[in-house]
């Protein structure tokens, strides 16, 4: 698989250079507010993983750095849903500012629960911070402190964020070419079974 055959089936919608510049400005904004009394940055698995190190290697304040992973069951109905958290913290966050750092707010039920699930803590406060912000009508009230793209309402891959598991290496966030679609659920098919 070359690196032009992400290219023939992805079009580019946010390139490497546009995600990483735009990365670092939130970098900075997040370091000034939390330069005196440090964060917790907390990445949300497993979409967060290359935002995640992007951003923190372009902050500049007392940062400690952990990982969730949790799952979540929207329920369109009751405008609710269950988030279940399959790996949790090992940092205490009682009194500690926290940041969590995920690739989109969709629905925003998963942000929205585990920010609930979290505040029990006692967190000296908790804010989020998103790269991709998807403009569709949200099941439950939750907004970002701090995002890097509004995107529109379709399915974007890459830069971490995944088709059927695959291809969240991608360096940059793609939309999946009118066409392609069969030959890639194909091609995974074909690699897992
Ligand atoms: P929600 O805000 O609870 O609906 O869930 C957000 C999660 O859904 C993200 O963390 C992603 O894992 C997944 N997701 C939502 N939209 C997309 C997309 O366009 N591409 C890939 N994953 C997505
Ligand atoms: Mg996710």
């Amino acid at each position: 698989m070359s690196k032009e055959w992400f290219n023939e089936n992805f079009e580019v919608m946010l390139s490497r250079e546009t995600i990483e510049s735009r990365t670092k400005e939130l970098a900075e904004k997040i370091s000034a507010e939390y330069s005196t009394e440090g964060v917790v940055a907390v990445g949300i698995l497993r979409g967060c993983f290359m935002f995640f190190s992007e951003l923190i290697k372009n902050m500049n304040c007392p940062t400690q750095v952990d990982f969730m992973y949790v799952s979540s069951y929207g329920d369109a109905a009751t405008s609710s849903g269950v988030v279940k958290i399959e790996k949790d913290l090992q940092t205490n966050i009682a009194g500690r500012h926290v940041l969590l750092i995920d690739d989109i707010i969709d629905s925003g039920l998963t942000l929205h629960n585990l920010r609930e699930m979290l505040m029990v803590r006692k967190p000296k406060s908790i804010k989020i911070c998103t790269l991709l912000d998807k403009k569709v009508p949200r099941k439950i009230a939750v907004e970002a402190d701090y995002k890097a793209f509004d995107v529109e309402n379709y399915f974007v891959v890459g830069f971490g964020l995944d088709y059927k598991q695959f291809f969240r290496n991608m360096n940059f966030i793609g939309k999946l070419k009118d066409g392609r679609q069969d030959e890639l659920d194909r091609l995974i098919e074909s690699t897992t079974s």
